[in-house]
């Protein structure tokens, strides 16, 4: 299944993209720091959305409009009383087909399991407030998962097509990572 082959695909990638997190998210004192690697987020998953929406469709997520999105950062962000101005750049993959769009979505969706981490880290920290967007669908997030993935199996049942699903997942976590790197060297 498309599922599993691209999970394994992507592990190294997974990695180096949650220690890219944990070190923005080590770094942060204040909410004001918060809002700006919130804002690392917005740009980035905005910029992916905007990509995949031709090809993700309620034909192909039926419960597209109940599924978290950018706008659950942008929430947060003025939550702790910031905006969404100056954003960092941020490049989302080429995608041309309904399975690129799934492969990219991939990674959007399933960073939601990382969601509960980094809301216990924020919360160390002493951040409780703008943490929607990792907050994910709660209970529901296991329901979510799995029906996001069952979609993605229909759309990859192809095993030709699996790596190079695993290519667009694996530049779309490149490419996030590549946004944090840009705000780093600003710094
Ligand atoms: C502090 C940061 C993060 C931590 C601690 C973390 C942790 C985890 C954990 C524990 C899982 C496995 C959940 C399970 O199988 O039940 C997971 C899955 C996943 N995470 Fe992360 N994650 C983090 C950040 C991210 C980010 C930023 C992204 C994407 C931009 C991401 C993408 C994914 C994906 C796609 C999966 C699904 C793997 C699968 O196919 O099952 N994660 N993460």
């Amino acid at each position: 299944m498309l599922h599993q082959n691209i999970k394994e695909s992507t592990m190294p990638a997974h990695q180096k993209v949650e220690g890219i997190i944990v070190r923005q998210l080590k770094a942060v004192r204040s909410e004001a720091d918060y809002a700006e690697v919130l804002k690392g987020f917005y740009a980035y998953f905005k910029a992916v959305e905007e990509a995949i929406a031709p090809y993700i469709t309620t034909d192909v997520l039926p419960d597209l409009a109940e599924r978290r999105n950018s706008s659950y950062i942008k929430r947060d962000i003025e939550e702790l009383g910031g905006t969404i101005d100056n954003l960092p750049l941020a490049t989302a993959p080429q995608v041309n087909n309904v399975l690129e769009a799934l492969s990219a979505l991939y990674v959007l969706e399933g960073s939601i399991m990382g969601g509960p981490y980094i809301v216990q880290m924020l919360n160390k920290y002493g951040i409780h407030r703008g943490t929607s967007f990792f907050s994910g669908y709660g209970e529901d997030s296991g329901k979510m998962w799995a029906g996001f993935t069952a979609v993605l199996n229909q759309h990859g049942a192809d095993e030709s097509t699996f790596a190079h699903a695993a290519e667009i997942a694996n530049e779309t976590f490149y490419n996030f990572g590549e946004v944090f790197a840009s705000v780093t060297s600003e710094n």
